[in-house]
């Protein structure tokens, strides 16, 4: 299994990452309650190896940019390779609306640029595509962005293998940020996709948002490698494609080490079988 996965040829992270979407208050709405342990947690996430982070204007809005900005400026020479994403807006606690309109995806991906005081971001995701805008105006005005400097690579976000196809003709799409994990593989054929293409594939809700990290049907398994069941949940999807890289979300220090730690379990072929078989 490999640990690490690369972008480029400058770009290599740690194969577990972090997402920065439990930070914000209820609903993703919101300061944090507590936005000192906010950004304690990204710290304690890069101190523990973690060097690839994902996050999006949508959250909050804008709060886990804050969060992330402060915990980069308390490690000023940590290289953390940041990926964040625009296309979604917010009108309350729990509500996400897809906007796809051109000029509004050019003013995000400034506010993220400002927000997480960067003057390029690593990978910019189009979070979703707007139904009611062509995908190609979508994608190119982020391309447009790209030739200007302020993006170095472009992924999208929920999206099929034709839409990928379609994307890709515009610009490289390194990346593919579906929902995926053991309980979940409707997706697995744009998984395949991006494991022969050289994608990254960022499963969102790898712990399904938190019901496998309290699976009593992990815990045998876990007990065997000294794991907790979320540990085991994402060491399954690490050693399910080497493309795959976890970004796990807790607003708790000790879950985001606990969480880095499944890099070092390598699960049997036996296990990994019979993990496969429980999931479905
Ligand atoms: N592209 C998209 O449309 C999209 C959609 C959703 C999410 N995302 C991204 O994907 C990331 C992951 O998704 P998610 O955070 O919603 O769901 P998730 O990672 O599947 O689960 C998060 C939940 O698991 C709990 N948890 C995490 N580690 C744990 C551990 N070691 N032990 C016990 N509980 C643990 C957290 O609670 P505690 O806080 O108590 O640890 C939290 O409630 C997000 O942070 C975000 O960056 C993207």
């Amino acid at each position: 299994m490999q640990k690490t996965f690369s972008f480029d040829s400058d770009l290599t992270v740690n194969r577990l990452g972090y997402g920065t979407m439990q930070l914000p208050g209820k609903g993703i709405w919101g300061a944090s309650p507590d936005p000192e342990n906010a950004a304690n947690v990204i710290v304690t996430a890069i101190d523990n190896g973690v060097n690839f982070i994902d996050t999006a204007d949508s959250y909050g809005p804008l709060y886990s940019n804050l969060y992330l900005r402060e915990a980069l400026h308390r490690r000023p020479t940590a290289k953390v390779m940041v990926a964040t994403k625009v296309g979604l807006t917010r009108q309350g606690p729990d509500i996400w609306t897809p906007v796809g309109a051109p000029a509004y995806l050019r003013q995000q991906v400034e506010l993220n640029l400002m927000t997480l005081g960067l003057e390029r971001l690593d990978l910019l995701q189009l979070h979703r595509v707007d139904p009611n805008y062509p995908l190609a105006d979508q994608v190119g005005e982020l391309a447009a962005m790209q030739k200007e400097g302020k993006i170095k690579h472009i992924g999208l976000s929920q999206v099929s293998v034709a839409q990928l196809g379609e994307a890709q003709k515009i610009t490289p799409i390194v990346s593919v940020q579906n929902l995926y994990n053991l309980t979940n593989r409707t997706d697995e054929d744009v998984l395949d996709y991006a494991e022969a293409h050289h994608m990254a594939f960022i499963p969102w809700f790898p712990l399904a948002t938190g019901k496998l990290a309290k699976s009593d049907e992990l815990k045998g398994i876990a007990a065997k490698y000294d794991a907790s069941p979320a540990q085991i949940a994402l060491a399954w999807l690490l050693r399910r494609s080497d493309v795959i890289l976890p970004i796990p979300g807790t607003s708790n220090a000790d879950h985001a080490v606990q969480n880095i730690a499944a890099l070092k379990i390598e699960l049997s072929d036996a296990d990994f079988a019979t993990l496969d078989r429980l999931g479905r």
